[in-house]
């Protein structure tokens, strides 16, 4: 059996390079922020020329990364003095939101070429052609549209409703005013910062996660108090250290599909979490946006603790279309009523006439034979792109998560962002782990797509991840000369 791909060839310009955002510049920091974390406030450090010097790095970049360490409160200028280790504490430093157009083309992939990271389905495996007819059948019919006549910034009623029922079918009670409609799964998460966080306030998040995520946790100034993923879900040593210090009143995570180590909670290390969630009154935000990938019969937080205890994230994004960034939360009636507020701000209603056609497309039979497909030919490519991994000389995080994503690293490259732009400027997309660590730290680790590592021409994969590809005068550097990727998956 053969899986239909995409294919998209055309060029996206290669990465804007700064001192500021060089790979150097980034291991400067991190390798300073180690040195100076032992030290007193108040100790001098050295100047920006011994720093230079001991680095082998340029007094610019010395310079930079000095400032950067400033930004983040651990460092203090003295002028006329030098620099000293600061008596604030560590905050995450602004400048390092991560630049949109860089994530664009490392993750979205948008640009195209070879896209191995990309978050996206190719077209053929969702439901397109289904939104497609329903779209046409709606335009038909009278009030289709509806112009003008979106009453309720909840969301189109039919369509809460019939979400309101799939979650029954599951056990879990959400009342009518606790079902808020969302421009997909980003907007989900961008008014729950909105509303339930204030700047400064801190919250627990997987580590690693969602890129977006970060970046609005950044953007909105929220301390992330990050918790190791492990293979069967957080660290829960950890989660209790960071719930008892009384500091976090929400933990955002995943219980199923985690993005990016495709990895599922445990039913124990879930309940765990459940437990310790109630015991020191946490808010669990379940960030299930990618939860259609795998069968429901995951206990995920919400059926395990109740809308009182959790807000549940769910889009159809990937499995429907991410075209009418469709995607919703779920929570009790008085957390909804909060969120309602942000939505109310920033644009009151969700498009009514979208929120119609993906209800046909629920409705329409489909969407359940689909999901089917779906995870079939996800559970297919991940065994197919572990293999070739393997044999590229790649460890894998989880070999048994049946994933879309691998999360992987190669000892040849430890820093996989200086590899991500060597690639990037053959047209190769990789996205490197920094950009899912809530500091943007050094990381070796990588996010594959596992459908587009099955179907990548393996000479080029071969070529691109050989120890030397990191190095400048590879061949990398020679003209671009792609070939053009498989059409299908086969054995
Ligand atoms: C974990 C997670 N949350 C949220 C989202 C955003 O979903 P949407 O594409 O519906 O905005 C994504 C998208 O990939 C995701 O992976």
């Amino acid at each position: 059996m053969s899986l239909p791909r995409p294919l998209g060839m055309i060029a996206f310009p290669a990465l804007q390079e700064s001192p500021l955002n060089s790979p150097k510049c980034d291991r400067l920091v991190a390798t300073l922020q180690q040195e100076i974390a032992p030290l007193h406030p108040g100790h001098r450090l050295p100047s920006i020329r011994q720093v230079a010097e001991q680095h082998q790095v340029s007094k610019t970049v010395a310079e930079l990364a000095y400032h950067r360490l400033v930004a983040r409160g651990m460092v203090e200028v003295r002028h006329g003095i030098g620099f000293f280790v600061s008596g604030g504490r560590s905050a995450p430093e602004p400048a390092l939101r991560l630049p949109t157009p860089v994530v664009i083309d490392y993750i979205q992939g948008t640009g195209s070429g070879l896209r191995l990271s990309s978050g996206f389905l190719p077209s053929e495996w969702t439901l397109s052609s289904t939104v497609e007819r329903e779209l046409r059948a709606l335009l038909r019919r009278p009030q289709g549209i509806g112009y003008g006549h979106a009453t309720d910034p909840r969301g189109y009623l039919p369509l809460r409703d019939t979400l309101r029922d799939h979650m029954a079918e599951r056990g879990i009670a959400i009342a009518p005013e606790g079902m808020l409609l969302s421009q997909g799964g980003r907007q989900a998460l961008d008014l729950i910062c909105r509303s339930l966080v204030q700047p400064g306030q801190a919250v627990a998040v997987d580590s690693p996660s969602y890129y977006n995520l970060n970046s609005l946790l950044r953007l909105y100034g929220v301390e992330a108090h990050p918790i190791p993923r492990r293979h069967d879900g957080p660290d829960l040593e950890r989660l209790e250290q960071v719930f008892r210090s009384g500091r976090v009143r929400l933990f955002f995570t995943s219980s199923r599909h985690h993005n990016p180590t495709g990895t599922d909670m445990t039913p124990a290390v879930a309940a765990r979490v459940v437990v310790l969630a109630e015991r020191y009154d946490v808010q669990l935000i379940e960030d299930d946006c990618l939860g259609g990938f795998k069968a429901m019969s995951q206990p995920d937080l919400l059926t395990l603790a109740g809308p009182e205890r959790v807000i549940y994230l769910g889009s159809f994004s990937k499995t429907i279309t991410s075209a009418f960034r469709f995607g919703y939360l779920a929570s009790s009636p008085a957390t909804i009523a909060q969120v309602l507020r942000s939505k109310v701000d920033i644009g009151l209603f969700t498009p009514e006439f979208h929120d119609k056609v993906i209800h046909a497309v629920l409705l329409s039979g489909h969407y359940a034979r689909t999901l089917e497909r779906l995870r079939e030919g996800i559970r297919r490519a991940f065994h197919l792109a572990l293999a070739r991994l393997d044999q590229l000389g790649f460890e894998q995080y989880s070999r048994d998560s049946e994933a879309l994503f691998l999360w992987a690293r190669h000892p040849a490259h430890p820093d996989s962002r200086v590899l991500a732009e060597t690639l990037a400027r053959r047209r190769i997309s990789i996205a490197p782990g920094y950009l899912f660590d809530t500091e943007a730290a050094v990381s070796p680790w990588l996010r594959f797509n596992a459908i587009e590592i099955a179907s990548a021409p393996m000479e080029l994969l071969r070529q691109a991840f050989a120890p030397s590809s990191s190095l400048p005068g590879s061949f990398w550097t020679e003209t671009p000369s792609i070939a053009t990727p498989d059409r299908e998956i086969s054995d």
